[in-house]
């Protein structure tokens, strides 16, 4: 007799297929596509001989406890190298306020399991990060979404959505944002605007979460305060702040950290006890290094030089290749990883997808990074991995394959 799986799963999961951009990246099998699809750091500033240092040390300083379980909140010595890390930004919090995850996905699915029920209103850009709305569509949220302006969240309709909102008794559980080099579209939200959003999330008591990988990514331009720096000095504390080691140090680590009021994170705390115990002490202590031993700034400084170069590499080609007058546009992006194209509405980018796979080159679907009513004219483009040779001959594939449909 055939077993009726579907039947047996939870109604929170039955539906749901995962991370579209997974099903994206499985047609990447062939070496000859240039693929700016994935959200890939280059290895040419992974820091591989500190890494090999940073292990030794760490072995012969207690292999044993390395192999052992670790407290669950995080290793004593990263929540204290993070505690310093973190006053950089003038955030100045305690242990009580901080959990180490296995990644900022990990972060994610933390909040998500803790504040959203079936039918909750989650607040989000439109387009935001696709990982954010995969880990909170498991406990079937409805987004609702305001567009992204080219400095940042169109706080206003977050504003009318709100007022609507409560007018008709509904009270969103929390506004998802990326503030620094939003990941897909690279932009950057002004300090007005942070304000603004505070100013939103008092008035009708909505925490913000604000989640920040890239934030220490900027290539052109003046740092603008976190909105957790904002909150602390009105203490609001309205805020949960998420970060992740990936995009700085290496993603092969799976380690980050979410911050917040202690009620949130001792809540958070308990659900990693039910869902991962802890996180590898391992990947920590080469965190903990990578923060204290690894000459951060040193490290960081590199990286910014490196990826701007990339950065301007891909628009200079861009605007070699499309002038005004073919209508395609893209952001120019300060810092991170990613930036936006926008192509005429009568290109779909996820039909246009695999004719760029024929031609050898991939980007993703801008349609991924929408939790309602997709726009299906845009791509995400990762400038970061790809050698600079590639990324202008990614360029020229993509132009092959986008003037055919104009
Ligand atoms: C905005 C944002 N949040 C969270 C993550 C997840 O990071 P991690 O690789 O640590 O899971 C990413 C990764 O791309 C991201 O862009």
């Amino acid at each position: 007799m055939k077993n009726d799986w579907r039947s047996r799963f939870a109604e929170n999961v039955r539906d749901f297929q995962g991370y579209p951009i997974g099903k994206t990246i499985q047609y990447l099998t062939d070496p000859e596509i240039i693929s700016l699809a994935g959200g890939l750091p280059s290895p040419d500033v992974f820091q591989r001989s500190e890494l090999r240092l940073a292990t030794e040390r760490a072995f012969d300083a207690g292999i044993d406890r390395i192999m052992q379980y670790s407290p669950i909140p995080g290793e004593a010595s990263l929540v204290s190298a993070v505690l310093g890390f973190l006053k950089r930004d003038n955030i100045h919090i305690r242990e009580e306020n901080i959990l180490i995850t296995t990644s900022g996905q990990h972060g994610l699915d933390l909040l998500g399991r803790l504040f959203l029920e079936p039918g909750d209103v989650v607040l989000v850009d439109r387009p935001t990060f696709a990982g954010a709305l995969v880990a909170f569509e498991m406990q079937r949220p409805r987004f609702v979404g305001v567009n992204i302006e080219p400095d940042g969240s169109d706080v206003e309709s977050f504003a009318r959505k709100l007022e609507e909102l409560t007018r008709e008794g509904i009270k969103p559980k929390f506004i998802y944002v990326v503030p620094d080099f939003q990941n897909p579209t690279g932009i950057t939200m002004s300090l007005a605007k942070r304000e603004a959003l505070l100013d939103l999330s008092y008035e009708y008591d909505v925490p913000i979460v604000e989640d920040s990988p890239y934030r220490d990514l900027r290539y052109a331009g003046e740092t603008i305060p976190a909105i957790y720096t904002l909150d602390q000095k009105r203490e609001g504390g309205h805020v949960i702040g998420l970060y992740t080691f990936s995009k700085l140090f290496c993603p092969g680590m799976r380690v980050g950290f979410n911050i917040g009021p202690s009620e949130v994170v001792t809540r958070m705390t308990h659900i990693k006890e039910g869902n991962i115990l802890n996180t590898p002490k391992y990947n920590q202590d080469m965190c903990t290094a990578f923060l204290e031993e690894m000459d951060f700034e040193t490290h960081i400084t590199s990286c910014r030089d490196y990826y701007r170069e990339k950065l301007g590499i891909f628009l200079e080609t861009m605007a070699a290749h499309f002038p005004p007058e073919t209508g395609v546009r893209w952001t120019s992006p300060d810092g991170g990883l990613f930036l936006w194209v926008t192509v005429p509405e009568s290109i779909d980018t996820a039909e246009l997808f695999f004719d760029a796979i024929e031609h050898k080159v991939a980007f993703v679907p801008g349609e991924q990074f929408y939790g309602e009513n997709p726009e299906h004219n845009h791509m995400r483009i990762n400038f970061s991995f790809v050698s600079k040779e590639d990324l202008t001959e990614a360029v020229k594939r993509l132009t092959d394959c986008i003037k055919k449909r104009l």
